[in-house]
């Protein structure tokens, strides 16, 4: 099993999205058996999945798949102490050779526990190593902090890719994430890979998201070669818990996940068992315009 943290300090860059978006089409495109793992207290991915812990206000019909989810990572993790759960134990399986260990709120005290624990690192490590024979990747879903739980993701990872909105503010936050990827690279976990960076809602038709990804390259940041796009049916296909790739699935952004997918499993060299249709052939790279801005 390989293992991708998606991460970034700053909020709203489109992790959550990614590691859904990625995670489905690896797992129904290319057939692999996909973990997603939910590190953020807030839950997003978990609910997104239609997870919802339960302590979840009853939604409407069919918007949560299980309602009763008891435990999550935080009771895998422990805090101060041990766990007294195991991953296997946490899983829900989503269909599709797809599987997610779900977050609630309870991981933010977690988070704090941990602190005081011996080898604070590595807990996540441990407990994806448990199950790590079941599954060809597994995706880890940051929250917005250089905290714990990321320190931990990072750890546990082969790969990170940065998320980042190609803008100023966003170029100075990213390049302080990147000393956090060098030093744990050179202190807890030598062979983290940098993937690179991932735009998201980016429009190359916007001079300044081009001038951004100029400043970037310069400041010697790999850009990965496609990008996401702003669309509204990202942000509908995360309120009715699907990925944009079944929402809309010829959508613009659905097919730069595909094109996302691509690249990953080649870069990883993951043990694919089919390869998808040739709709990557239209995707859009960093080059082209890749978004709509109002559908
Ligand atoms: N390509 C997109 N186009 C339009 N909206 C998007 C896109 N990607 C994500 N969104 C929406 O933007 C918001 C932030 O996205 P997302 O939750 O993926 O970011 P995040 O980095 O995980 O945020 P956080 O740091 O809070 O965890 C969400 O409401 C999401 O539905
Ligand atoms: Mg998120």
């Amino acid at each position: 099993m390989q293992t991708i943290a998606v991460a970034n300090h700053k909020g709203g860059t489109g992790k959550t999205a990614t590691t859904h978006n990625l995670g489905v089409v690896l797992a129904r495109e290319y057939g692999l058996r996909v973990l997603l793992v939910d590190t953020d207290p807030q839950a997003s991915l978990t609910g997104a999945c239609g997870v919802q812990d339960e302590m979840a206000p009853q939604e409407t019909p069919g918007r949560a798949r299980f309602l009763k989810q008891v435990f999550s990572l935080a009771e895998v993790l422990g805090g101060a102490k041990p766990g007294h759960v195991t991953m296997k134990d946490v899983l829900v399986d989503l269909g599709d050779h797809l599987r997610i260990c779900p977050s609630d709120a309870a991981l933010a005290s977690t988070a704090v526990g941990l602190a005081a624990r011996l080898q604070r690192e590595y807990v996540l490590k441990k407990a994806l190593a448990t199950v790590a024979p079941d599954y060809d990747v597994c995706l880890v879903d940051c929250p917005p902090d250089q905290g714990l739980l990321t320190i931990n993701a990072l750890s546990a990872a082969q790969v990170v890719i940065v998320p980042a909105q190609p803008t100023a503010q966003d170029l100075r936050g990213l390049l302080l994430f990147v000393e956090t990827i060098k030093t744990i690279q050179q202190d807890i976990n030598p062979g983290l890979v940098f993937l690179g960076i991932l735009l998201t809602f980016y429009d190359a038709r916007l001079r300044h998201h081009k001038e951004e990804v100029e400043q970037m390259e310069k400041a010697g940041l790999p850009v990965l070669p496609v990008a996401i796009g702003r669309s509204v049916r990202v942000a509908e296909a995360a309120g009715a818990c699907q990925p944009v790739f079944t929402y809309a699935r010829h959508h613009p952004e659905a097919q730069h996940y595909l094109a996302l997918a691509k690249l990953v499993a080649e870069r990883l060299a993951l043990p694919c068992k089919i390869q998808p249709l040739a709709e990557t052939e239209g995707s859009l790279t960093v080059d082209e315009p890749t978004t709509q801005l109002t559908d």
